[in-house]
């Protein structure tokens, strides 16, 4: 039997161990909160890193951007026939772009993609881009060869904006007969049937070495004829209706 001292001495033994308890949660409380406290000052501190990693690798895009945009211009200055054609079917691009109602990363996409679309014919000379009679198999091979050119430059880069499958693709006709994968109809990536009509507006628009530049009339017949075949149907005719 329990006597009153050892009930007295059980229960003070009791309040201590509950003290100590308490104190270790006070303890461990105090920590925590510390540690939150240094949480969120280190969380501060990484977001702000985060950011400014960010804002700089942006900025790095951006000169990257700028040179091989300027890269592209300079490829086209030395050839009287394509120059400012980069820059006229990137403007063309944005203009279908802003018809269709597309959110701004899209359209910058288009434009930029739109800018270095021909970037892949660096390596073929002027004989062969204006040749006015019938391609050899071996000179259709290197024209056809310069989406994909193109791509192999640009991909190093890593760019912020994914605009290599409207690079790659700008010669895809929608009957799947163009190059270089034979894609049809839908499977073309979106991007790439925009800027192929932006690119054969202005081809035809333009003189070359071997025809006169075709008129505006003639040029939206042309689109309006390859609607469907070479071109994706609605966007032929919302590029005809620009007009
Ligand atoms: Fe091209």
């Amino acid at each position: 039997m329990i006597n009153n001292n050892d009930f007295h001495s059980e229960n003070e033994h009791l309040i201590h161990e509950l003290d100590q308890v308490k104190n270790i949660a006070q303890a461990k409380e105090r920590l925590c909160m510390l540690h939150v406290a240094e949480m969120d000052e280190l969380y501060d501190v990484l977001k702000k890193q985060v950011k400014d990693l960010q804002a700089a690798h942006f900025a790095n895009q951006k000169i990257f951007m700028a040179t091989i945009e300027t890269l592209a211009l300079t490829l086209e200055a030395k050839d009287i026939y394509t120059q400012g054609h980069s820059s006229r079917v990137a403007e063309y691009a944005v203009s279908l772009a802003n018809k269709l109602g597309v959110d701004k990363t899209f359209t910058e996409q288009a434009r930029l993609a739109a800018s270095l679309h021909d970037l892949g014919k660096i390596g073929i000379t002027e004989k062969v881009l204006n040749k006015p009679g019938t391609l050899t198999d071996l000179e259709f091979k290197l024209i056809k060869s310069h989406p994909i050119t193109a791509v192999k430059i640009l991909t190093p880069l890593e760019l912020t904006y994914d605009i290599l499958p409207f690079i790659k693709h700008h010669h895809e006709r929608y009957d799947g007969n163009g190059y270089p994968d034979r894609l049809k109809g839908e499977n073309i990536p979106f991007g790439a049937r925009l800027i192929a009509i932006a690119d054969s507006f202005d081809a035809m628009t333009s003189d070359r070495p071997y025809r006169k530049a075709l008129t505006i009339e003639i040029a939206l017949s042309e689109i309006e004829k390859g609607a469907g075949t070479q071109f994706d149907y609605e966007l032929a005719h919302k590029w005809i209706n620009l007009f």
